[in-house]
């Protein structure tokens, strides 16, 4: 069953750039952090950004006791002012919210894009096999937390579209070349990378979760805005549209539709 979700208000300790558009915020908060399981997100309210009222998910990267880690990219105008906000600042936050990752069987594999790395780090962390993890992105800058993952005792592998750094070419092909015996996949990154894995997975024998990253709203399940189409044979035409916010982020690889 999974732990009750609260509305807290948090106290920003650090809010720090860790490269180029990616930054790491540290909240003090009640609750969230002791409930949080791997690959749930929190719902944000940014501070000063009264015209837009919309919270904003972020996936919980890290908790420790009662702090809880973000990472995130400055994509957009609530991202831009969160990057702004200064250590002392309350902000209002809701979660733990959805689907968590299932727990990782001993021959497994993380794959991860961009700040898709957040999301799947506390799943490493918990794992008592660590799994490889391959962490890929378009240049050197989207490579994030390879010490980190190391740190837990992890093999991590890079590749970057452009060659910079580790692998040149994508994720996919990187993961094709390393997989030994590994059997489940746990991912989190960008839809087409998402898509190009599920496409994969059964080409390789490999079973596993993926954590969708969708645009939206209410966070909770009632405004649909958030959907995806997964398969569900007691439908008529063998799929239906699930929120992403509610029934994932997390879904099983072989459930989900990309279009
Ligand atoms: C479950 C979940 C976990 C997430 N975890 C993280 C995380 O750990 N770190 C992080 O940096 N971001 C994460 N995101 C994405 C993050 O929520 C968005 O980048 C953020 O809401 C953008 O807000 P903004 O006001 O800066 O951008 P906006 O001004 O709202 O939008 C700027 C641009 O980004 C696009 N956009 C907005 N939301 C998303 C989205 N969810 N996916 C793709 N494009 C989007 C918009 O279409 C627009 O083109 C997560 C999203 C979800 C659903
Ligand atoms: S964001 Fe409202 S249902 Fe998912």
């Amino acid at each position: 069953m999974q732990p009750q979700k609260s509305q807290v208000k948090a106290t920003l300790l650090q809010n720090t750039r860790i490269k180029g558009d990616y930054f790491c915020a540290e909240l003090l908060m009640e609750a969230i952090p002791q409930n949080a399981l791997p690959g749930q997100f929190i719902h944000v309210q940014i501070p000063d950004l009264n015209h837009r009222v919309l919270r904003r998910p972020f996936s919980i990267f890290n908790v420790e006791e009662k702090r809880l880690s973000l990472l995130y990219k400055v994509v957009g105008e609530g991202t831009k002012q969160l990057s702004y906000t200064s250590p002392g600042k309350e902000l209002d936050i809701v979660g733990p919210l959805g689907r968590p990752f299932s727990p990782l069987p001993e021959k497994s594999i993380i794959v991860a894009g961009g700040y898709g790395c957040a999301a799947t780090y506390l799943l490493a962390k918990n794992a008592p096999v660590k799994p490889m993890v391959l962490i890929g992105g378009r240049t050197k800058e989207d490579i994030l937390l390879k010490e980190e993952y190391e740190a837990l005792g992890c093999e991590v592998r890079i590749s970057t579209d452009d060659g910079s750094t580790g692998f040149h070419g994508r994720v996919t092909q990187l993961l094709q070349q390393v997989i030994a015996g590994q059997t489940w996949l746990a991912a989190c990154g960008p839809i087409p990378m998402l898509k190009a894995l599920a496409e994969l997975m059964p080409t390789l024998n490999l079973k596993g979760e993926l954590s969708l990253d969708k645009a939206m709203c209410c966070g909770v399940g009632a405004c649909f805005a958030c959907v995806a189409k997964v398969k569900d044979a007691t439908s008529p035409d063998g799929w239906r549209y699930a929120r992403v916010c509610a029934e994932g982020p997390v879904f099983k690889a072989e459930e989900l539709i990309f279009a």
